[in-house]
């Protein structure tokens, strides 16, 4: 038989029924910064091939329960070259490793890291080290056939505790709700990330049984089936926060807090100003350019870019939006998706943009909705402008043109055309489409009625003096 050139196969364990998070949802589909957890996982280890030190191909397999036909969904779509296995019953993690095991081609040499979906915070950089670790050349007393990967937390409470001797050998990974009084003292701690060479793994799976108290297989008990089989068992420490499990609500919060200030600095360190970093939340996605200015308080939702030199003021909400350089946004501004803000376009205080394109140089200022709309150069979208979009049924698009002036307060009822340098007067209803250079006012016309208000004031103070009296 041909030898292929080894490989290195990347486990996601997603299967568990994440009961301590007392939600209808999958675990795994729980968000940080608008990403599900797997979706963070499957994102660290992306392009990871190219960082290894010997290059080798990673191939992806999550394991799922089958009922998570939504997991399974945002997987294939996510990540396209992952493989699904499904754990038709959730009998523990080592259980789940022998379930991704079915169906892959293992070569003795091979090399299986096994990561948890409910482990997101983990970088790219980290899972490299521990794989380059298993296969350093350094250490030639035996081979090395497991790296468990420990951490350190300020609160190890139901964490599985490394139990090593004295040497700072490992000799086995105890769960908490097994642990001996003594064992809970410990305070080096399972993150769950563990490299195997293939060939110790195949050993020792089949060694791990049922516990007697949960009938599950711990893929901890995998250290005590190495030790007997005299492979050489490595710990690698790396820092709590890039490890830390989500298993409760609360860890969730926990872990989106941290996720955030990763995101903060950074932005800081890419040369982003922002005054009250801890107050501006971001999603997973949001690119921000250099020489960017973010006021406190900005909710940035998914899909937003800005670039060079644009500043966006406090409280505003940006999601799936696109702002060109040396724009001004806010404060109190409201990007919907599809919108594109051009270059040094302003956008105002109470102003909700959506699937509408700004370009350089226009603004609405204050107090406007512009939807389904196309805004030209250099126009002006006075205070209050509304385009009327739906009908109740269906959506239509306004054109407005380069140099434009909607005067405040006018409705531009969709589909309509504002034409290049036209002007609509303040308050207007425009029905119809206005032609390049027209001036259109569409309002009722006033009228004056002299020494009217006087006449008024005077019956009707005389009117309330008598019903006062
Ligand atoms: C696990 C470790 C513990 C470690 C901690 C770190 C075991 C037995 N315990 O505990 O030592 O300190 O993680 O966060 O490994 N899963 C399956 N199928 C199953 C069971 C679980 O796929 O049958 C998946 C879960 O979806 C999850 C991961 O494995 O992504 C870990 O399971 P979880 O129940 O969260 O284990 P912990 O109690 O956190
Ligand atoms: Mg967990």
């Amino acid at each position: 038989m041909i030898k292929r050139p080894s490989q290195t196969c990347l486990i996601i364990l997603a299967a568990g029924n994440g009961t301590r998070m007392v939600s209808k949802k999958p675990k795994v589909m729980h968000n940080i910064a608008g990403l599900p957890l797997l979706g963070h996982v499957l994102k660290a280890t992306r392009k990871l091939s190219s960082s290894l030190a010997n290059k080798t191909s990673i191939a992806t397999t999550v394991v799922l329960a089958p009922a998570m036909t939504d997991v399974a969904e945002f997987v294939t779509s996510f990540e396209k070259s992952a493989r699904i296995a499904y754990q038709t019953e959730q009998l523990g993690t080592a259980h789940a490793v022998s379930c991704a095991l079915e169906g892959l081609s293992l070569q003795e040499e091979d090399t299986v890291i096994i990561l948890f979906g409910d482990t997101p915070l983990i970088k790219s950089s980290t899972v490299a080290t521990v794989i380059d670790f298993l296969s350093m050349p350094s250490r030639q007393e035996a081979v090395t056939g497991v790296v468990v990967v420990g951490m350190t937390p300020p609160d190890p409470n139901a964490y599985g505790r490394l139990v090593c001797d004295q040497a700072g050998k490992l000799l086995k990974i105890v769960e908490f709700k097994h642990a001996t009084d003594v064992e809970k003292e410990i305070t080096f701690c399972n993150s769950g990330v563990m490299a195997f060479k293939a060939s110790c793994l195949k050993k020792v799976l089949p060694d791990i049984k049922a516990q007697k108290a949960n009938g599950e297989h711990y893929l901890t008990d995998a250290i005590e089936a190495a030790r007997a089989h005299k492979f050489d068992i490595q710990t690698l420490s790396v820092p709590f926060e890039e490890v830390e499990g989500v298993n409760t609500q609360r860890d969730l919060a926990q872990a989106e807090a941290r996720y955030q200030n990763r995101r903060r600095l950074e932005f800081l360190d890419l040369g982003c100003v922002m005054v009250a970093p801890e107050t501006v939340y971001f999603s997973h996605d949001t690119v921000i350019e250099p020489n960017v200015t973010l006021e406190p308080n900005i909710f940035f939702g998914p899909q937003v870019t800005v670039k060079s030199g644009s500043l966006i003021k406090a409280f505003s909400h940006i999601e799936g939006a696109l702002i060109e350089e040396k724009a001004v946004i806010g404060p109190f501004a409201r990007l919907r998706p599809g919108t594109i803000i051009g270059q040094e376009a302003r956008i105002g205080n109470f102003v909700e943009v959506k699937n509408a394109t700004f370009a350089s140089g226009s603004k609405a200022n204050h107090l406007s909705y512009v939807g389904d709309a196309t805004v030209g150069a250099k126009a002006n979208i006075g205070a209050g402008t509304i385009t009327c979009n739906y009908d109740g049924y269906f959506k239509h698009r306004t054109e407005i043109g380069e140099g434009a002036f909607i005067g405040s307060n006018s409705c531009l009822v969709a589909p309509v055309s504002i034409g290049k340098n036209a002007i609509i007067g303040a308050a207007s209803t425009i029905t119809e489409s206005v032609e390049d250079d027209e001036l259109a006012v569409a309002r009722a016309p006033q009228k004056a009625f002299a020494d009217k208000a006087k006449k008024i004031h005077e019956t009707k103070s005389k009117l309330k003096k008598q019903r006062v009296a």
